[in-house]
């Protein structure tokens, strides 16, 4: 795929088809992840794939399986989400963040080594290695993208990233930024309408 298609197709997917993904396509596209900048050269990224429906239940056993319709519209009350297209986007997705994750062919947990309290940051530096893993998540969803399958991805609530770090036998000095699901795009969901940017608006020459 051209690499400006690529950029152009990726979406959020949040249904898939029931379908495995070779492993050496899953190898191939963390592989694109270890390609992303890095701030202290070192990468001390790891991705961990989990495939076991078993496994997967068991992280997600404290993932909200739905929302009721007066909790949906108290979120977006809570939320100030004002814009019509932005409500839009929430009540599309609130209500599939655990089949997202379970249907998904895999669920894909990356993590970074803590070096700087990443919640309780002093200044923006010690944000540089939660800033990166994001950049080597980027090229993951990218390179799903340029093998035709599609990515999503939550970011843990709660205790969400405790529990993971227990089922998942993840040490305490690594920290978990979300979840990713991943998969082959399901047949026929037509993506969520986004708002239209005109990119010339935001593009400023010289000084703001
Ligand atoms: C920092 C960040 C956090 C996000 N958190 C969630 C999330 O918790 N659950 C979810 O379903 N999608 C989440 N998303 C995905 C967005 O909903 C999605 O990227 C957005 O609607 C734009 O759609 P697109 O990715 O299809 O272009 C998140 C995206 C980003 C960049």
């Amino acid at each position: 795929m051209e690499f400006y298609d690529v950029i152009n197709s990726r979406r959020t997917v949040r249904d898939f088809e029931n379908e495995e993904i070779p492993e050496e396509i899953l190898e191939k596209i963390i592989a694109a992840a270890f390609k992303a900048p890095t701030n202290d050269h070192m990468r001390d990224w790891h991705y961990i794939i989990i495939r076991d429906k078993e496994v997967a239940a068991s992280l997600l056993d404290i993932v909200p399986k739905g929302i009721s319709d007066e909790d949906m519209n108290q979120l977006i009350r809570d939320w100030k989400l004002n814009d019509s297209l932005q409500q839009e986007c929430y009540r599309n997705a609130v209500p599939k963040q655990y089949r997202m994750l379970f249907d998904a062919s895999a669920i894909i947990v990356p993590l970074l080594k803590e070096k700087t309290d990443i919640l309780h940051p002093e200044n923006v530096s010690h944000l540089n290695g939660f800033a990166s893993i994001w950049c080597s998540i980027e090229n993951l969803f990218l390179a799903a993208t340029a093998e035709g399958y599609g990515c999503n991805l939550r970011i843990p609530l709660g205790n969400e990233g405790e529990h993971a770090k227990k089922v998942l036998e993840i040490p305490d000095d690594y920290f978990m930024p979300c979840f990713i699901g991943i998969g082959r795009p399901r047949k026929g969901i037509e993506p969520v309408l986004q708002k239209e940017i005109n990119v010339r608006d935001r593009i400023h020459w010289e000084k703001f």
